[in-house]
This record gives structure tokens, sequence and C-alpha cells, in this order.
């Protein structure tokens, strides 16, 4: 019986000093595990007389169950406490700095062919394409390019076999959209065209945008009117504008439309060649020829057509001199825009 006083008070003792979970643990095998003191005195049962058992044996008991919810209720409390201490030190400061992702962004080309596409969207042209291997009949023939015109040259045109190239151009779209629609129509076809040339301001592959608008009595007057509209939505409301009489074989008359010079505003410098203006399309009312070659009766439509070129009016607009920059993916070019 003093033993087993003993034994109580030693693990009152122990208990009270227990800090933490593997303390308990090793308090709870030493009294209550199979080798442990409690199981000890109940294997000495059989040592004492057989009348004094029953005593000895609720005595027993009784340690174990004090012993037993002790150690239960230390365990709540030191799994408590464990919690607490590890929600201290795993505590996240909320208010320290992220890691910094960096965020990709659209390509300078993309991003102002975007901008173009919309432009034309909310004056309500569709958008259309057309493909860059494309039939000599489209690229030239369908647009009174005839057999000896220089721009079929050898040195600009990629020709895959005779009657196929790679288009220079995006106005055979405008052929193929008269084909497969009845006017009204308003139309933009963006898209890659190509040409065998090279050097500052020409990358075999470049973009171009393309317009058609045709209906009954479209005039030179619409043209510039949507033109204008477009140059001073994407260059800002003061950007002069000047239309120039030129010639393409699909255009007649033809013009090419410049635009004040954004770098020396109109005074003449290195740019702009000392003139003031900017080249930056090239457009006219759609040729009679071309209209009939497309199924359409020029008696009874006209309308007006335009192309650009989209590096071009990337490299006007954000003053870059080198055309190749775009092509070469350097990110401390591309991060610019
Ligand atoms: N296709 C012409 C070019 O590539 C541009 C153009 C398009 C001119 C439509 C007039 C009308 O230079």
């Amino acid at each position: 019986m003093d033993e087993l006083l003993s034994i109580r008070k030693s693990f009152q003792d122990e208990i009270e000093a227990a800090e933490d979970l593997t303390g308990l643990q090793q308090i709870k095998i030493k009294y209550t595990g199979k080798k442990g003191l409690l199981s000890a005195k109940m294997k000495s049962l059989s040592s004492i007389p057989p009348d004094k058992r029953p005593a000895f044996g609720s005595a027993i008991n009784e340690v174990k169950n004090f012993i037993e919810d002790i150690l239960t209720q230390r365990e709540v409390l030191l799994k408590g406490k464990d919690k607490e201490k590890r929600l201290q030190s795993e505590r996240l400061d909320i208010s320290l700095p992220g890691k910094f992702i960096p965020f990709g962004n659209g390509h300078p080309i993309v991003q102002i062919l975007e901008e173009i596409k919309d432009i034309f969207s909310s004056m309500g042209f569709d958008i259309e394409e057309g493909p860059e291997i494309e039939l000599d009949h489209y690229n030239f023939e369908a647009l009174n390019i005839p057999k000896d015109h220089p721009a079929r040259d050898m040195q600009d045109t990629f020709y895959i076999s005779d009657d196929v190239v790679l288009r220079t151009h995006t106005s055979p779209v405008q052929i193929r959209v008269m084909e497969k629609r009845k006017p009204p129509l308003q139309i933009i076809a963006p898209g890659k065209v190509y040409r065998c040339d090279a050097d500052l301001s020409h990358t075999p592959m470049f973009h171009q945008v393309e317009g058609l608008m045709v209906d009954k009595d479209i005039s030179f007057s619409d043209l510039k009117g949507v033109l204008e509209l477009f140059i001073h939505s994407l260059f800002g409301k003061d950007t002069p504008v000047r239309f120039r009489p030129s010639y393409f074989p699909f255009t007649e008359p033809s013009a090419e439309v410049d635009i004040g010079c954004i770098f020396c505003s109109g005074k003449g410098c290195r740019v702009c060649k000392t003139t003031g203006w900017l080249e930056i399309l090239g457009s006219g009312l759609v040729n009679p020829k071309v209209f009939e070659m497309a199924g359409y009766d020029p008696g009874e439509y006209s309308g007006f057509a335009f192309g650009m070129g989209v590096e071009r009016i990337t490299m006007l607009k954000y003053s870059i001199d080198d055309i190749r920059l775009f092509y070469e993916n350097d990110l401390r070019f591309l991060r610019q825009f």
C-alpha cells in the first residue's frame, strides 16, 4: 500500500513537470504501460495472501483510474498548448511584400493591331481573313495587276509555284470577300504578308490591315471621313492628314495618305526626310475593273479600299527606328510596351 501511495505521489510530481507531449508519453509508458509500474503491481497480486487481494486490487485500480484521468486531462491541455505554439511559430506576416511574378504583355504589333481593329469595329466594320498562301489570281490578276507588272517581280514575290504565291499584300481578301458577300459591306482584313525584302524598315514577313467598303454611292469623301477618323483615333485628334495622288492598279483614283510628322510636328526632320509628312497608307476608290472581276456591277456599286502596314504605323507611333527589333524577341525591348 505504501508503495502504491509513493507511485501515486511520484506520478503527480512527474506529471507536474511534464512540459510537452513526448514527456507525457514517457510518463504514460512508465506508469500505465504493459511493463509499467501498475502492471507490475497487478502481477504482484498473486504473491499476497488471498484475503487481502480484493482490497489491494481495488486500491491499484483506483490509482490506475486516477493516473489515467490525469493523463487524459494533461494530454488535452498539452495538445492545446502545442497547437498554440505552432500557430505562433508558423505565423504568416501577410503584410510582407509578395514575390514578384512578372506579367507578360501583348507584343507591340499585336497591341497596335488590336487598337486598329477596335477603331474600325466601332465604325461598324467586320473583320475578315484570307489565306497567306494565295493564288496568283487573287493576289494579282483579279486586282488588275497583269503578268508584266513590276510588283510581280521575282525579287518581291515569294513564288511557291507558277500560280501560287505567299500573298504580298492583304488586298486579295477584298476579292475573296466580294465573291462570297453582297453589298453593302464594310470590312477590314488584318494579317501577315510576305515580300522578299530586308533592311532597317523591311522584313520578309510583316502585317497589313486591308479595308474595303462597298455600297451604292460611296464616294471619295466617305474614304476621307473614315480614314481621318481612324488616324485621329490612333495618333490623336490634332494630327494633320493629307491625301496625295498616287497609283495602284486596283483603285482609281488612288491616294497615299500622309500624317503630319509626329517627330518634328511638321517642321522637317530626319524621319520625315525634311518633308514634314509621313506616309502611312495606300487607298483609293475601287477600280471598276476589280468589281467586274469579282462579279459586282460597277454601274450599281462603288466603294473604297485602303491598306496599311502595321509595323510602319507601330514604328511611327513609338519612334522605333529598326523594324528588326520586333522580331528579335529581346525582352528588354518588348517589356517597354
Ligand atoms: N495593297 C497595297 C499595298 O500593299 C495597299 C492598298 C490597299 C492600296 C488598298 C490601295 C487600296 O501597298
